[in-house]
């Protein structure tokens, strides 16, 4: 598929007024996508499990007005936040071309995250793989019906242009985002759900996210993506992920937890140590982030327990086992990894199926 595929004729049925809802998960890379090109294009291949319990809802009004432009406004927990306006222009004139309408409407964003404000949490995956749907769905109203299989592609498309991890969120549990050779359908235009056998081991997967620092990040995404152009190791480590993304697809089939691990966490640490090579360099972990990963370990070694740690872009851990261990790992992490956590706040989270449409009057207001 090409870019051409996803470029709408005509309309035959205009929509003049009404709303649309959405749900939207966040999702956390197992091969972390850190470098990209052209029009938010990956370097490599990335996979992440779409989660469940951290998911924004967002409800797009709609108003048809007589002349063209973007006129939108953006609400969050019903109060205007003006300061998330700037990316949501910047989406809509990167998918203007695929949607043309959007310039016709009146839009009022009403967006709400299911996780804390400000918890560290990135909500651009969720929010824009919500507003996407959103989008969609009016367009497929408009086209009068649309293939389930290219709803889902042109969703995850323009959540993509929206911000690069959000293509990933619309379904689940694993979804690949970037074309490898050994992944039949992947592509860098749109994520798709992982097409190979997955061993019962990864069956709703818990994921518990230790917020370790809440506050805005140093160093935002975009800028550390771009740090990615002139970075001395930035070929080897687009060959890397590539490489154990392919390592995964046996470890997946087979269910081998410990070379999961071992990709895991290597992934994690190499994401970490391009911010830290990059020039400027700069380290997003804190102290107790540390203090996290080394009690992680430490724990596994003691109880053989299959439990391991990935990061994103932030200082917040990822806790990743098996629900199998969900009893003991919970406890673990109850007792002695939330003491690290700003003021001990952890969430408990597992693998999900993506987004889902929401009946419009279930937004809270
Ligand atoms: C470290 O998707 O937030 O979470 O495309 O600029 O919006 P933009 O970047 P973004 O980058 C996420 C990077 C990551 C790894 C990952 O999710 O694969």
């Amino acid at each position: 598929m090409t870019e051409q595929d996803f470029i709408p004729s005509s309309y035959p049925h205009p929509l003049m007024k009404g709303s649309v809802s959405f749900q939207s998960p966040s999702n956390i890379a197992l091969v972390k996508y850190w470098g990209k090109y052209g029009e938010q294009l990956p370097k490599n291949a990335s996979i992440s499990f779409t989660l469940n319990e951290c998911h924004t809802l967002t409800t797009l009004h709609y108003m048809k007005k007589d002349s063209p432009g973007f006129n939108f406004e953006v609400y969050l927990d019903g109060n205007r936040e003006e300061g998330f306006e700037p990316k949501i222009q910047k989406f809509l004139e990167r998918i203007q071309t695929y949607v043309p309408f959007v310039e016709d409407y009146t839009f009022r964003i009403e967006t709400s995250n299911s996780f804390p404000h400000s918890s560290g949490i990135a909500s651009s995956a969720s929010g824009m793989s919500a507003l996407a749907m959103c989008l969609m769905d009016m367009e497929r109203q408009m086209l009068g019906g649309m293939e389930e299989d290219h709803f889902l592609k042109k969703a995850s498309f323009l959540s993509r242009l929206g911000s690069g991890s959000a293509s990933r969120s619309i379904e689940g549990p694993l979804v690949v985002w970037g074309t490898h050779e050994n992944i039949e359908g992947s592509s860098h235009l749109f994520g798709v759900t992982y097409p190979y056998e997955v061993h019962p081991n990864f069956t709703d997967f818990q994921d518990a996210i230790l917020l370790v620092d809440k506050g805005e990040k140093q160093v935002s995404s975009t800028v550390g993506h771009n740090l990615m152009h002139d970075h001395p190791f930035a070929e080897q480590r687009f060959q890397q992920a590539n490489n154990q993304l392919a390592a995964l697809i046996p470890v997946l089939k087979e269910g081998d937890l410990d070379a999961f691990i071992d990709i895991v966490e290597s992934e994690a640490l190499s994401l970490h140590a391009m911010m830290m090579t990059s020039t400027p360099n700069y380290i997003l972990m804190k102290p107790n982030t540390l203090q996290i990963i080394e009690r992680i370990r430490n724990f596994r070694k003691d109880t053989q327990t299959k439990v391991c740690f990935t990061l994103d872009a932030g200082a917040n851990v990822h806790v990743l086992f098996p629900n199998s261990e969900k009893d003991r790992v919970t406890e673990f992490i109850k007792n002695e990894l939330a003491p690290f956590c700003k003021n001990g706040e952890y969430i408990l989270d597992h693998t999900g199926q993506g987004a889902v449409q929401k009946n419009v009057n279930q937004q809270v207001r």
